[in-house]
């Protein structure tokens, strides 16, 4: 039987989950495991640029994704959780892809660019901090994974990481510079060049007047465990600025964009939209009813898998999974840099971790 194509992709450990992670990219992962062998990353080191004051927080917070994936439909038998600090075959591709790409090039990346401004970091970032887009490219090389399903914002890192397994390819591994992305393993490239798959809602807006997208530090996102009543209350905080249910409304405007996102019947959105546009008594508190029920027909059997591992003896299962999925993520990483490091001349002698 050939070998299942590979996923990789993950997130940051900053809090519980939220609806903008399910669209943007949770929710493919779950559809995807019975096609593709995939890696699930915790990125706890990338926690640490900016928090690295907090490593208490950070390592509850690393066990709440995992809790919150497994709530979600992660399964740990078919896919592989990454604790990015385990795999010490990342930090070792990190140096290597740096010495790739140009500092102006990752300097430049509109995400970095993005958050510099955005989190206040402007003149007082750590040399860590840039480095972890540098850290990203190996986190997702490192497993040789053919696509990698990310939101919007993450594009450009995967953009960085394209131009990393090109230029490795093609210094080490005899690929020529005319050849086609998908043809780089056959000539000879230790990577394949990988694929960005963009969630089915590129950005979220977080419940508000929809000018943010969701965000925990924003303070307008409903996490994946909510409590019902609290999905509720926190739809009702969106605002559109419309005054009555026949006033003619905006079927774009940020109430839609969760109509769009979590109603799954299109006729019944298609509806809805052409009476709220005509302003067919149709208020936005009955639309707002029906979407919150809508988040919370999703988010209900998130909830009771969730409560399963909210207790110690949850946690002890949560570290379980993540022992077993770093001894087998160090099987894949590990011979990764192994030709890797053949490739550059650099085989001394293959280890193997204790
Ligand atoms: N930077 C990503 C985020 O904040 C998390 C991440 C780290 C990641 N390494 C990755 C995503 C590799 C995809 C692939 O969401």
């Amino acid at each position: 039987m050939p070998e299942k194509p590979r996923i990789l992709t993950g997130d940051t450990p900053t809090g519980r989950l939220h609806l903008g992670h399910w669209v943007g990219s949770l929710e493919r992962r779950v559809a995807l495991q019975d096609q593709y062998d995939c890696y699930f990353l915790l990125a706890n080191m990338h926690a640490f640029t900016t928090r690295f004051d907090k490593p208490a927080d950070i390592r509850q917070d690393t066990l709440e994704i995992v809790k919150d994936w497994l709530a979600a439909g992660i399964d740990p038998q078919r896919s592989t959780i990454v604790l990015q600090t385990e795999v010490p075959a990342i930090a070792e591709l990190t140096w290597f892809f740096a010495m790739l790409l140009s500092f102006n090039d990752v300097m430049g990346n509109p995400t970095l660019v993005h958050e510099l401004e955005t989190k206040g970091l402007k003149d007082s970032y750590s040399f860590g901090f840039p480095m972890y887009t540098v850290g990203q490219c190996a986190d997702i090389l490192a497993f040789r994974p053919t696509l990698v399903p990310v939101g919007e914002d993450q594009a450009p890192h995967i953009e960085m990481c394209r131009k990393a397994a090109r230029k490795f390819n093609q210094l080490y591994g005899g690929v020529s510079n005319r050849a086609n992305d998908d043809d780089h393993v056959a000539q000879g490239g230790v990577f394949p060049v990988p694929k960005a798959l963009i969630g089915r809602v590129g950005r979220l807006p977080g419940v508000g007047d929809g000018s943010a997208k969701m965000s925990k530090s924003l303070n307008n996102a409903i996490f994946l465990s909510d409590a019902p009543k609290d999905v509720q209350k926190k739809i009702n905080k969106i605002t559109t600025g419309r005054q009555s249910p026949t006033e003619p409304g905006d079927p774009s405007n940020v109430l839609f964009k969760f109509v769009e996102a979590f109603i799954p019947d299109p006729a019944r959105v298609a509806e809805l939209k052409d009476r709220y546009a005509r302003g067919d008594n149709l208020g936005d508190g009955h639309v707002k009813a029906e979407v919150a029920d809508a988040i919370n027909t999703l988010l209900e059997p998130m909830r009771a898998r969730r409560a399963e591992f909210d207790s110690p003896a949850g946690d002890a299962h949560v570290l379980d999974i993540i022992k077993a999925g770093v001894k087998r993520a160090n099987a894949t990483a590990e011979e990764t840099l192994y030709l890797a490091k053949k490739a550059m001349r650099l085989d001394f002698g293959r280890r193997t971790l204790a």
